[in-house]
Parts: C-alpha cells; structure tokens; sequence
C-alpha cells in the first residue's frame, strides 16, 4: 500500500501571543483538509505533536482536547518524544494508514512557549534530559555545547562554521513569510552575540516560538498529483544522558533512523535533493548532515560554510530552506510537522522564492533532547 501527504498547513511561527492553541489548531487542521479536497468528516483519527502541554499548560489531555475543539471527536492520540514529537506523531499517523485501519487521518504539530517565563521555558525543556543532566543544571544549550566542542577538537571545526549554519538558515527564513527571524546575519555578528554556552552564542541557537502545522496522510488522496508519496518513516533511539553514549561526535540514532529509512525507500543519501533537518543549535545541522550520510564524519563544517547547501549558492543539494528551526523558529511539537509541510511544499514546486529546482526526493530529520529519539521521513514526487 501507498501512503501519502494529500494536505499541509502551517501558522507562521514566533511570539503569537494574542492566539490560543486551539485557535491556532484550528487555522492549521481546517486549511490543510481543504488542501488536501476533502471535508473534515474524512478524518478518521487525530495525531497530536506536542510536548510542553502539561508542563507549561496544564492541559494533559490534548487529543481528546483538540477533536473536541476541532468539532471531529475521532480516536485522537497525544504523541510526545521532546522536540521529535511531531516526526513522532507522523510517524504513528503513517503507521495507522499502513495498517489498514484508517485511510485518512490528521497529524497536528501545536506548541505554545512564548506565554511563560523564559526560565520556567528552560525548565520545561530540561525534561528532555537525563535526571543527573537537570541535577546537574545542564540545559540544552548546555549540553549540544558540549557536542560542539568535541567535534571541534576532534575535526577542527571552528566557531565561524558553526556560524554559517546560522547565516545560511536566516538567508533562507528571509524568503518564509511563515520565519520567526527574517533579518539577514553575518558570520561577525553571530560571533558578537552573547555567549549562551560556550562555544554556542545567542544566534547559534533556536529560539523559544509559538506555532502549530497539519498535514493529512490518507491512502486515496483525491488529487494523486497534489499528494507527495511517503516512501520511508523510521525511528530510533538513545541514551537519555549523553555521558552513558560511546561517542560523543555523532547522534547514533539519527545514523539508525536514517539507514533504516534509506533501505524503507530504496534510495541513496545521494539521492536527495532537499532536506529539512533539526538544527535546534548550529552544530546540530553540521552532525546531522554527517550522521544522515551525506558528507563523512568532520567534512560537513566545511561543506555548509563553502556554500554547498545554500540556495543562492554553489549548492550539491539545499537545507532547511524552511530557514530551520533556527530562522524559521521552533515550536517544539510543531517541529516535526513543519518540516514535512516545506518538504512537501517542495516536492509540489509551490516553495515560492526559497524553490529548490527539480527536487524529485526530500527528507526530514526531527530529534528529541540532546538525540535520544530521532525520526527521519523520505517523500518524493512522481512529476519529472
Ligand atoms: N535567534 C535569534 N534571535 C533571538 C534568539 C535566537 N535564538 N533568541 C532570542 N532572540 C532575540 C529576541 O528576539 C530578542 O530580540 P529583540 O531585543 O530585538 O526583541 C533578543 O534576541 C533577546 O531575546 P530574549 O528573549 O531576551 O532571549 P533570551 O536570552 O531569553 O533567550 C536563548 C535566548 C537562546 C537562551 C533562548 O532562545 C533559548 O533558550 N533557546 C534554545 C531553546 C531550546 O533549547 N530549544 C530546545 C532545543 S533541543
């Protein structure tokens, strides 16, 4: 059985403090059925991507929370993997079709962090770690900071190709009218920010953003050119605690999910044309290029800061053309989801100014805490 991604919807992500999460739900989950040419009463499940609901909302009872708002009252699942939790929840909602259970189910990404303390924000995240990384104080800036330095010491990277992840996904985020951060950066003023942990400055990192995305999965879509097939979903996973890993210069399960998904789909990392992939910190998107397979160990740095994966560049292929969850921003839960809206938006060539020329094969790569989970998804369109 074929699966696909028939609808997508996206809000734009940043600080929305005048919208509450249903609303927001709401926005995403009614456009994308209209984008996939049905009614809502063709929903026969709800997967919900969210992580900070009952930390941060007090509301700990999200898919029945949201079929209720949406007016389906469906079976109705919350998935949770941290920042994973909406790959996860794609994943699941592709399993369910797989199945045979359902033809056509939703799959919701929705975050609000922007209501709370920042401090009560990074405590919340800190759930994430391991119980010895939050006794220890160790925050996620704190701990893909230790990341960074081995791979610096290991492959020399250096801070300014940390920065050109940075530089490169704001260019890109410059073209989404949906990015939190439309400005323009230079690799000087990625430097000059202030440091958060080191070697990670303020413009390393991802921000704390408001969002939510839907994309509908269905076995029929009923417009079979519209609809982008999913050739591969595949999970895998880690040590919570970074200090229990054998080796601290790759993300293990995202090298996992990523073979897996490779033999699901029966292509080659090569292969791929565009790829969404999870820089919650600049070295984030240099380890997972590595760990994806598409440059060997220590060569990605290099890769990015010449120009390799940028659009306007000497490209071999484009990432996060979304401008990433650093430009685009990252409503954790809604992450995930995000990044199969841009890759479809691709695959369909409806990207606008951020188009990615002939692109047949897109990826995602969506990973929870510090690589504990990761999700990878391949899509590709049947057009020539
Ligand atoms: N990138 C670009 N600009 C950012 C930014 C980011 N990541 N974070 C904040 N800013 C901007 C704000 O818009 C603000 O600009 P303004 O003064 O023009 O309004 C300014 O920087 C200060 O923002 P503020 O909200 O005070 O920042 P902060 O110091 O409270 O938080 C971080 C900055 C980096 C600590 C916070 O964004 C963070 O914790 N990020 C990581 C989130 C995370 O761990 N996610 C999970 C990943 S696994």
């Amino acid at each position: 059985m074929n699966v696909y991604i028939a609808g997508v919807a996206t809000t734009p992500f940043g600080e929305l403090w005048d919208v509450s999460p249903r609303s927001l739900a709401n926005d995403v989950v009614n456009r994308a059925i209209r984008d996939a040419g049905i009614e809502k009463n063709n929903i026969e499940a709800l997967f919900v991507g969210n992580m900070l609901s009952g930390m941060l909302g007090r509301q700990e009872h999200l898919g029945a929370f949201f079929s209720d708002s949406l007016g389906m009252h469906v079976p109705a699942f919350k998935v949770e993997g941290a920042c994973a939790s909406g790959g996860l929840a794609a994943h699941m909602a592709i399993l369910s079709v797989l199945s045979g259970q359902y033809t056509t189910v939703c799959v919701l990404g929705v975050e609000k962090m922007t209501d709370h303390k920042p401090e009560d924000v990074s405590a919340a995240l800190a759930g994430a770690g391991s119980d010895e990384e939050r006794m220890s104080g160790a925050t996620f800036p704190a701990l893909y900071a230790l990341l960074a330095r081995v791979h610096m010491h290991r492959f020399g990277t250096t801070q300014e190709q940390l920065a050109s992840v940075a530089v490169k996904n704001h260019f890109h985020a410059s073209m989404n009218p949906n990015a939190q951060f439309k400005n323009l950066l230079t690799v000087e003023k990625v430097l000059q920010s202030s440091m958060v942990a080191d070697p990670l400055h303020l413009l390393d990192c991802s921000p704390i953003s408001d969002g939510a995305s839907a994309v509908i999965i269905t076995s029929k879509p009923s417009h079979p050119i519209h609809a982008i097939q999913v050739l591969a979903s595949s999970v895998a996973t880690d040590t919570l605690d970074i200090a229990r890993r054998s080796s601290l210069d790759e993300l293990r399960a995202t090298r996992i999910a990523a073979k897996k998904a490779y033999t699901q789909a029966g292509i080659l990392p090569k292969d791929i044309q565009v790829l969404e992939v999870h820089d919650c910190f600049t070295i984030a998107e240099i380890l997972a290029m590595e760990d994806l397979g598409i440059y060997e160990k220590g060569k990605a740095a290099k890769a990015i800061e010449e120009g390799k994966t940028r659009l306007d560049g000497d490209f071999d292929r484009v990432v996060n053309s979304s401008g990433g969850l650093k430009g685009c921003g990252h409503p954790v839960g809604a992450t995930g989801v995000k990044q199969l809206v841009e890759i479809v938006e691709q695959l369909r060539r409806s990207a606008g100014k951020r188009q990615v020329p002939n692109a047949r094969y897109g990826l995602t790569h969506n990973v929870g805490g510090s690589g504990a989970t990761a999700v990878v998804h391949i899509l590709c369109t049947n057009r020539q």
